[in-house]
């Protein structure tokens, strides 16, 4: 992509944009919620529909002159319900935690109680942490995993019967395990709660059917962002069964009415004019996810993860829940002398980007988590296969070994640059 316009106009936007293309470039991106978008997508983004307003939706607008925005608001949708199994796709809301509060807006009142995973055990903050808004408008109840890791669905059952919540939510953003969707549903069932899904970090790999999809097992709802695993621009896709009913008529708040109450919550509920740019994005990345190439990526960053997971457990490290199914393992240093934090500092150091992660009942605080989380995702689109894979994890691995040696992380920063280079940046030229 050239950026011959800002370089004259803007000279400092244009050098940092030179040095993060850069640092991308050179550097190994290993946090699990982060990708690489594709040229097709950027360029969707920076086209001209970033001009127009185009409040409500297609074939309904509020300003004229839509026939364009139409287009390919209503194929990003079209799209979407394909790959996601879904009668009714939202592709308006701005980010994945703008639509998490639509979708509580629209199928909560304030007051309601939603039982979501707590924070320090995988949860969103939009999932009920404290310090967020929407723990003052709504009751959070958080469950917890097991010390293992894994889902306390005794727990979960335990909770729901007490607390009667009107909103069950499952998927988290640090959890490495399928989950068993039948069980949530059924415990959902059993109060009368509304299932919902947030299926952020794994959204690729569900829209790639390599992972299973809450809304095959009878999730009310599921929200995916659209820049994690899916590798489109930043923003969020809301799905559902079910069709739009009259949207100018409010209407009963039933199961059935799920796709208008939401629409309806997302705009006028909560957003003004949609970003027509990021739509036009998300319908480009939605296409290439849809494709044979996307769906071996998606087995490729599965197996790309087992493999790290398989190394690490040889080379002697604990992992949180002993395994991965799927884009991330979480490294637990409960017993090591150093933290999560140490870990991610010394990885920085040799260009390797990680994130650090609280563990189950982390005896550490929790900006010094006992925790590593590390992701497959940007990568494995990068081009990096199993063998290589190995190679990253003994990058990692001396590393923690010599984190105490700046001299030693700075000859192996060279060998990490050297491997980079190897992979370029889809749609990178430096
Ligand atoms: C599970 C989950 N939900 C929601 C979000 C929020 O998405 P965004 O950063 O697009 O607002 C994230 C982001 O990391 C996430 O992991």
């Amino acid at each position: 992509m050239s950026f011959d316009h800002i370089c004259s106009t803007d000279p400092a936007i244009y050098s940092a944009i030179q040095a993060e293309t850069r640092r991308q470039s050179e550097g190994m991106e290993l946090i699990a919620s982060e990708n690489y978008q594709s040229a097709a997508v950027l360029e969707a983004q920076s086209s001209v529909f970033a001009n127009k307003y185009s409040e409500w939706f297609p074939g309904r607008r509020y300003y004229g002159w839509q026939e364009n925005t139409d287009t390919i608001e209503q194929l990003a949708i079209d799209r979407a319900k394909t790959l996601f199994h879904a009668d009714h796709a939202n592709v308006q809301a701005l980010s994945g935690a703008a639509a998490n509060l639509c979708v509580y807006a629209a199928l909560l009142e304030p007051g309601d109680t939603i039982l979501g995973m707590d924070l320090s055990h995988g949860g969103h903050l939009t999932h009920g942490a404290p310090v967020t808004f929407f723990s003052k408008v709504f009751n959070f109840i958080r469950y917890k995993t097991l010390p293992s890791g894994e889902i306390d669905f005794d727990e979960v059952r335990r909770l729901a019967h007490e607390h009667k919540p009107k909103m069950i939510l499952a998927w988290f953003s640090a959890y490495p395990r399928e989950l068993d969707y039948d069980q949530f549903v059924a415990i959902a069932h059993e109060v009368g709660a509304i299932a919902y899904a947030d299926i952020s970090h794994i959204g690729g790999l569900v829209a790639a059917g390599v992972l299973a999809n809450p809304l095959d097992h009878g999730f009310h709802a599921m929200m995916t962002t659209t820049h994690k695993s899916l590798r489109g621009p930043r923003g969020a896709l809301i799905l559902s069964k079910g069709t739009v009913s009259n949207p100018l008529k409010k209407p009963d708040q039933t199961i059935e009415n799920i796709p208008t109450i939401i629409d309806r919550a997302v705009f006028p509920g909560m957003q003004g004019g949609p970003h027509m740019q990021t739509i036009a994005a998300i319908a480009v990345a939605l296409h290439e996810a849809a494709t044979p190439e996307f769906k071996t990526y998606a087995l490729q960053t599965i197996t790309n993860a087992s493999v790290m997971a398989e190394e690490f457990i040889s080379r002697g490290y604990k992992l949180v829940t002993g395994w991965t199914d799927n884009h991330m393992v979480i490294i637990d240093f409960s017993d090591c002398d150093y933290d999560g934090k140490d870990a991610e500092v010394a990885l920085d150091h040799i260009g390797i980007s990680t994130s650090k992660s609280t563990i189950p009942d982390d005896p550490r605080p929790p900006f010094r988590p006992s925790g590593l989380r590390i992701g497959m995702p940007a990568m494995t689109t990068r081009g990096v296969d199993e063998t290589w894979t190995r190679l990253i994890v003994d990058f990692i691995d001396r590393a923690l070994a010599h984190q105490h040696d700046k001299n030693y992380l700075n000859q192996l920063k060279d060998e990490v640059v050297t491997f980079c280079k190897h992979y370029p940046v889809p749609s990178v030229s430096l």
